[in-house]
């Protein structure tokens, strides 16, 4: 199944038809729409040389937090760190901020290009630990080609 998704988002992704954000709402609404326990699927990238993240594309609820700072919660962990950040109960965390009641789980995956970390997918699911390595892999691979393309 993930061969065939990953497939499909290549042609996204590689598409000369596209501009940068279609791109990134067409993956967020293919990922949505092919597993069902993600919830909210978008982007967020860095404010110029700012320390900010500010919301791009997504599928889902609309979020208060369209601007997050370097730091705060599990975006603005990645932000700073560059690497994966896996939370499979996110009642459990402090340096959390909540978009939804219904978010049990959310993973946050760094988009590095040339080492430079440029920006995030996050996911977040209505399931506690509904994310699977095989998730985390898709994901991983996702901001892996999405560095190829974008500038
Ligand atoms: N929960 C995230 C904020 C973004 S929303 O999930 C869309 C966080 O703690 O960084």
């Amino acid at each position: 199944m993930r061969k065939e998704l990953k497939s499909r988002l290549s042609v996204i992704i590689h598409s000369p038809n596209h501009n940068t954000d279609d791109k990134l709402l067409k993956i967020c609404q293919l990922l949505d729409q092919e597993i069902d326990y993600f919830n909210w699927t978008g982007f967020y990238f860095r404010n110029g040389d700012k320390e900010e993240l500010v919301l791009g594309p997504y599928v889902g609820a609309a979020t208060d937090h369209a601007v997050i700072p370097f730091g705060k919660g599990i975006c603005g962990q990645v932000a700073v760190s560059g690497a994966t950040f896996l939370v499979p109960d996110v009642q459990k965390q402090d340096n959390y901020l909540s978009c939804s009641m219904d978010t049990k789980s959310e993973i946050v995956v760094p988009i590095l290009k040339e080492g430079k970390n440029i920006g995030q997918i996050d996911i977040d699911s209505h399931e506690i630990d509904p994310f699977t390595p095989e998730d985390q892999e898709l994901l991983e691979w996702i901001c892996d080609e999405l560095a190829k393309v974008l500038v």
